[in-house]
This record gives C-alpha cells, structure tokens and sequence, in this order.
C-alpha cells in the first residue's frame, strides 16, 4: 500500500541526509600542528628534504610537542596525470616514488600530508582534482595520507554559470568532504580558500573542513603578518573542536622578522588557537627559532582542549588585549604593542578571569617569571612586542609583587650649553604586596656626570603606589657628537621572599648627541672644542 510521506519522515530523511553528509572524521579536536614546505622551500624541495625535515623536527623534540603532520605543499607532482587518470610525484623530486617517503615519516611517528586544489591545475600549474575528486581521495587513502590542504586556484567557474565564488566552493569542497567521507580513511581536511576576497568559509565551513584559510597568503615580514593577525581575530566565535581558523603557516625562522616580532607571531597564532605549521628549515634553526617554536607553555595555550580562539577585549591605539579561557580554569592573555612601544593596561573584569578571588599569579609564559596583583594588569611591552600570561588564582607569598616601570628610552636635551640632560623613571607597584628596600642605580660612563633629583632609595612602595625619580647627566662639554651608554638596575625585596633574596631588573639606554655638523647646523653649535 502506498503511504504519503509525513513531515515527520521528512524530518528523519533530512536530518539522516544531513549527519551523511557532515565531516565526521572526529580529527583536529585542538588545532592541527605540523610542517608544511611553501613557506621556505616554495617549489625547491624534494623527497628527501621531507625526510630530513622529520628526522630533524624528531631530533628536537617536536614530535612530543605536538607537531604531527608533516606534508609537501604545491610541487610535490609530475607536470601530468598518468594514464589511468591517477596523480604522480615527479619523478626528479621521488625518485622511487612517494610510497617510500610516507613509509619512512610515519615510522618516525609522525603523520603524513599532502597537498591538491579544487581546480584543474593547481596554483603552481600542477594537476589539479577537478573532476577527480573520488579518484584522487582513494588514491591518498590508498597511500596513508592523514592530512590534506587543498587549494582554490583555475577552478572553472564557467560551469556555474550565475553562480557567485562562494557558491562554488561550497560546492566544490562539500564534493571532496564527501569523496574523503567515502574512502573510510580519517583524513584532516584543511581548505585553503580563504584567500579569495569573494569566498568567506569561516561562514559555512564548519560542517565541510576541519580548518580553512581567512586570510590572504602570509609573507616574512612584521606587516603582513600583523594584518593576518588583524583579519582572524574577527571570526573567533567560527572557531571550536574540529574547525578552525587559518590566519596561515607560521614564518618563525626565516628571517624577516626580529626575534621580537617572531615571538609575537607565534604568540597571537597561539591565543588565537590557529593551527601552528611550520615553515622554515629545521634542519638548521638558530637557537631562537628554537626557542620559540618550542615554548610548550605558549602552545599549550594553543592545543588547550577547552578549544576557544582568543577575543580581542580591547583595542586602543595599537594595543590590544586578546584573552582566552583555558580547560582548567585560568586564562591566558596577550598584550599586544603593534606599533611603538608603551604601557598596555588592563584588569581582570577586562581579561573575564572570574574576580571572586583576592590575589592572582600571572606566569609569563616566555620568560617564565610569576608575579602577584589583585585587580589590575600593567606591563610595559616593546614595540611590534607582546607580553603573554596565563592567570590564576593564587596567594600574595606566592610570588613578588607585580609591578611596572615606565622608563622613557631617549634622554632630553635640557641644556646646550653645559650639555645636560635629563631622564627619568616611574614604578607603581599593582601587586599583592610591598616592594622592599627598593634601590636604583644607574651606571653610565666615567665622562658622564650624574646628578641625582630625587631619593634613589625607598623602604617600601607599598600596593597600589608609585614613586618617580629623576636625574641630570652632563656630557662633556668639547664633545660635538657621541653616545654615552646608560643603564638603569632597580632592586628589591618582598616580604615573602625566601630568605630575603633580592630581585633586580636591567634597562639599557643611550644620551645620544647629535652630529651638529652633519645635520648642517653648524651654527646652532656653542660647544667650545679647547
Ligand atoms: C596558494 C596558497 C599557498 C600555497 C601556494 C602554492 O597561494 O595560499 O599557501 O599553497 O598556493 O602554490
């Protein structure tokens, strides 16, 4: 007997159709981490370089940190298909193929990707997937592939006609999560099509990738980088278990940057819980790349499995304050100069730490200090720098007391002639404690003569109070131009501190007299040169 279909069945069908068609691989329950080759090698690499690069990345201890995936971007593929329609590596590049490759970096624990686009050619011209989806996911099925990245470029948009770029990929990537679904194997999917002004897949993607680019392609430099940062933080509530955002690879290690502006690289991919894939040559990383990408504090917060992306809080005039809530409890925060440096502030109400507690300890997650406050959160940060904490609850004897000092690098000119400056500095404690026999002293070259303003000792500042001090240097007078170099050590105790230890801090600066000549103000010059 025939039966009308009821709404109810229709409901059953439709939700049954839509569980089929979601991605389940139940992978990139935190963000995916690994090595990917464009970033440093663009097309210059081959089978070898891959192996080397994952023993290398074994050696370090990279493994153990996190860093799982390792894959060939764009190049890695012979100019054309094989007869049977299957892909190729180049033979050049895989001598005996790239089953052996995937063999050897899956013996050293690590897992494998590799790279394909939605178009026909990929965008260094390489055969694409288009019309081949099925075939090309079972054949990396077939070879292990744990991860793929698959890009945007000569899609053929003329077979959709009146369909808008957005469409399409929604299209296109939806096949090819249905193709990787088929071949039963659990693969990352990482969409690479955020790049395309016209496509906005943290809008839909959750349910298609595992992750997928917001951005642009990324470049070594500070600029570029920080506008990556600029345009991911926007999509924090797209991100979660399973999906995330991809503001791109990491550029930690290749030269453009400072070391400064490598640590805040990696530090606001790392609240922003972005995936953290490397791009640069390991086999020979200075120490600093090192260090950075291996501070396990800092992807802690990245691989937190409470997997929230971190919200900006508060953004005045270059400098932001991005939290993100952690599994445990705590919180972790970036404060973020972007262009000179400066005093960033905040509180805890303002980070969404719960503010039910007396006392916090903020752990610096780079140089590993930990200090106490009670409410408010103040830190000199350095330009194009960032200072990253985690934050909990603690007590006033676990740590000294949180302070800042706000120390103006260049000294003023005061006097032309005698030649004096002046320079001065400022600590306000915000800890949950008393700063004791509080002691600055500043050093500068024997030529120099210091003439203190104001006491240079101080028996307790006590929470919540600040003091200022100041001096006058006078340069020698028959010096026309030079650079005197001036250090500044503040010391102090707290009254927790074991066995009385004193804790000291070191700025460095210059009184810097100008070469009249050169600046062609040879008149403005009174210096007698006797
Ligand atoms: C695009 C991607 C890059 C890289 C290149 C390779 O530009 O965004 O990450 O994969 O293609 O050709």
């Amino acid at each position: 007997m025939n039966r009308p279909v009821t709404l109810f069945g229709l409901v059953i069908v439709t939700c049954c159709l839509s569980i089929t068609f979601a991605l389940d691989n139940g992978l990139a329950r935190t963000p995916p981490m690994g090595y990917d080759t464009w970033n440093f090698y663009h097309c210059n690499y081959d089978g070898e370089t891959l192996m080397k690069t994952a023993k290398a990345m074994k050696d370090a201890g990279m493994l153990e940190l996190g860093y799982e995936y390792i894959y060939p971007d764009d190049c890695w593929e012979a100019p054309e298909r094989a007869p049977d329609g299957s892909l190729q590596p180049n033979p050049f590049k895989f001598p005996h193929g790239i089953k052996p490759v995937i063999d050897y970096i899956h013996s050293l624990g690590f897992k494998f990707g590799i790279y394909n686009c939605a178009g026909t050619r990929t965008c260094a011209g390489f055969p694409g997937s288009y019309g081949h989806y099925e075939q090309n996911a079972q054949q990396f099925a077939d070879w292990g592939v744990d991860y793929i990245k698959f890009d945007w470029c000569n899609v053929p948009f003329w077979e959709f006609p009146g369909w808008s770029h957005e469409q399409v990929a929604q299209k296109l990537y939806s096949d090819f999560r249905d193709a990787l679904n088929k071949t039963g194997r659990h693969i990352v999917f990482s969409m690479c099509n955020g790049w395309d002004p016209d496509v906005y897949p943290w809008r839909w993607a959750s349910d298609v990738a595992n992750l997928w680019r917001t951005t642009d392609d990324i470049a070594d430099s500070y600029d570029v980088m920080r506008d990556r940062y600029e345009q991911n933080i926007l999509h924090g509530s797209k991100a979660g278990p399973g999906h995330w955002n991809n503001p791109d690879m990491l550029e930690v290690g290749n030269g453009g940057m400072t070391t400064e502006e490598y640590i805040t690289h990696f530090s606001l991919w790392s609240i922003m819980a972005a995936p953290l894939v490397i791009g640069t040559d390991v086999t020979n990383m200075t120490e600093s790349t090192k260090m950075i990408l291996t501070n396990k504090e800092v992807i802690d917060v990245d691989q937190d499995v409470l997997g929230v992306q971190g919200i900006r809080v508060k953004s005045d005039i270059a400098q932001d304050v991005v939290t993100k809530p952690l599994a445990n409890g705590d919180v972790a925060i970036v404060l973020f100069s972007s262009n000179g440096p400066g005093v960033i502030n905040t509180t805890i109400e303002q980070v969404r730490m719960p503010s039910y507690y007396d006392v916090y300890i903020l752990r610096d997650l780079w140089t590993r200090q930990e200090t106490t406050i009670r409410h408010f959160i103040s830190a000199y940060v350095q330009g194009h720098g960032v200072k990253m904490y985690r934050i909990r609850p603690g007590k006033p004897q676990d740590a000294p007391p949180h302070h800042v000092i706000y120390f103006n690098p260049s000294p003023m000119m005061l006097t032309e002639s005698p030649k004096r400056y002046g320079a001065s500095l400022r600590i306000e404690n915000v800890g949950a404690s008393t700063m004791q026999h509080v002691d600055i002293q500043l050093h500068t070259s024997s030529q120099v003569k210091v003439v203190p303003l104001t006491a240079m000792k101080y028996d307790a500042i006590h929470e919540m109070e600040q003091v200022e001090v100041s001096w006058h240097f006078e340069v020698p007078s028959d010096k026309y131009s030079g650079s005197y170099p001036v250090s500044v050590t503040v010391s102090y105790t707290y009254p927790y501190a074991p066995f009385g230890a004193h804790l000291s801090e070191t700025f460095n600066t210059s009184i810097d007299i100008p070469d009249l000549v050169q600046l062609g103000k040879e008149g403005t010059c009174h210096c007698s040169s006797s």
